[in-house]
């Protein structure tokens, strides 16, 4: 008998940028968790009872949302007509301020970490509140649905309110803290997150540098977001070239897996930093268009660079979790920009979707494709109520992207086991 299983469909997934496979009507055979092979004919000795059948719908890598505030989930569509640092100071601080309360943070994260299944991401980078005992429940909630996640304690220690600051040694130590507790787990790991130049001290980002050398620490933050986050940034570190130097010399800029949430207002000594293959843009279209107007990532120019880019929902300056939702809103985007400044054409699907599956898992090992060795961690789509012709794979997959939802993701496996949720 053998634990080797087929899941039969029309299978998806990007071989690179440029490049989308298809295999119709084929066969996923997967063993122990990862994928051995995909055929177009079972051997005549597969048991048919190891054999799934997807017949006639796709099958995808699960999505990556590479930028996403877990307590935001809460305030999805919230001031949207605010500038950014209006909308943090109104409200998310007094938002995130609340996942003090331990039951609160257990209630809300259970709820998100839900939804993100739902909505199909199976790899997420998480940034959390500045609570402890919050983000290890958020971090738990992760490990036990076995979702594949960075996510660590939020640091701010200055121009931030009296009600949600913190003292900057005992950021410090906190974060080492969570980093030692929150080690050995399998799929999730812990990172650190100051939340952005200005509410960070240069004391405090030294330091978290340091402990992010001394364990090999992932670092996720905010990067060249808004027109007066730059402004303020260049006053408070007057020693700094861009915002980028401020992390680079601190020790969080590509010395470990560093991911950088907008990347909008990028110069060229911080495209060269961010060409670091350590280093990682997470594009968040719709924030963009919400609370951080001002720019559109230039997502062609990266990618014609070289730098690895990925998609993120950015909930809540983002209002959906949906990546494939993100997905439509940056080629969207893409295209807009192009309208205003014709250097950079547009992004296709074949782009967008090696950002928001391949290209995102980069730091999970063997996540968002379906190469040989890869983990089978995919979602099952059915587009049946969509269904209006004899649209081609591609079609069906461009068409859930821009309009299908999570009705159409009818299963969930990570490691090969089927995920369930609450719907
Ligand atoms: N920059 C610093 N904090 C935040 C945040 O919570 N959301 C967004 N979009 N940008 C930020
Ligand atoms: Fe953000």
């Amino acid at each position: 008998m053998t634990n080797k299983k087929a899941y039969k469909g029309n299978v998806i997934y990007s071989k690179d940028k440029d490049t989308l496979i298809v295999y119709d009507n084929s066969y996923v055979i997967v063993q122990d968790g990862r994928i051995v092979d995909i055929l177009k004919d079972l051997q005549p000795d597969f048991p048919n009872e190891n054999v799934i059948n997807y017949e006639g719908k796709l099958i995808i890598p699960g999505f990556c949302d590479m930028h996403v505030h877990a307590p935001q989930f809460l305030q999805m569509g919230i001031g949207m007509d605010k500038e950014l640092l209006d909308w943090l100071d109104t409200y998310t601080y007094p938002n995130e301020a609340k996942f003090k309360n331990i039951e609160h943070a257990n209630e809300v994260y259970s709820q998100f970490v839900n939804e993100l299944l739902r909505h199909g991401t199976l790899h997420v980078n998480c940034f959390p509140s500045i609570h402890y005992e919050a983000s290890s429940i958020l971090f738990k909630l992760l490990e036990n649905k076995g979702v594949y996640a960075f996510t660590g304690k939020l640091n701010m220690d200055q121009n931030s309110p009296d009600f949600y600051i913190e003292d900057t040694n005992k950021s410090i130590e906190d974060t080492e803290k969570f980093i030692i507790e929150h080690k050995k787990s399998k799929n999730v790991t812990a990172s650190i997150v100051p939340r952005f130049a200005i509410t960070c001290s240069e004391e405090l980002l030294n330091g978290l540098g340091n402990v992010s050398l001394k364990y090999n620490a992932p670092v996720h933050s905010h990067m060249c977001e808004a027109v007066n986050e730059m402004k303020i940034c260049k006053e408070l570190f007057p020693n700094y070239k861009n915002g980028a130097e401020i992390f680079n010399q601190n020790n969080l800029l590509g010395k470990t897996p560093t991911i950088m949430a907008h990347c909008i207002f990028m110069d060229d000594d911080v495209l060269e930093l961010m060409k670091n293959p350590n280093c990682m843009a997470v594009h968040c279209p719709d924030a963009t268009s919400n609370v951080n107007a001002g720019g559109i990532m230039p997502v062609k120019k990266l990618l014609d660079l070289g730098i690895n880019l990925a998609i993120g929902s950015d909930v809540g300056g983002g209002t959906s979790l949906s990546i494939p939702r993100m997905i439509a809103t940056t080629i969207q985007h893409s295209k807009i920009r192009n309208m205003f400044d014709n250097q950079y054409e547009a992004v296709n699907l074949q782009e967008a979707f090696f950002m928001a599956t391949r290209s995102g898992g980069r730091y999970f090992n063997k996540v968002g494709a379906f190469d040989k060795g890869y983990h089978f961690n995919a979602l099952i789509i059915d587009d049946f109520n969509m269904y209006g012709d004899n649209y081609s794979s591609l079609e069906r997959l461009e068409r859930f992207c821009y309009s299908g939802d999570d009705r159409n993701i009818i299963k969930r496996y990570i490691d090969g086991n089927e995920i369930e949720i609450k719907i």
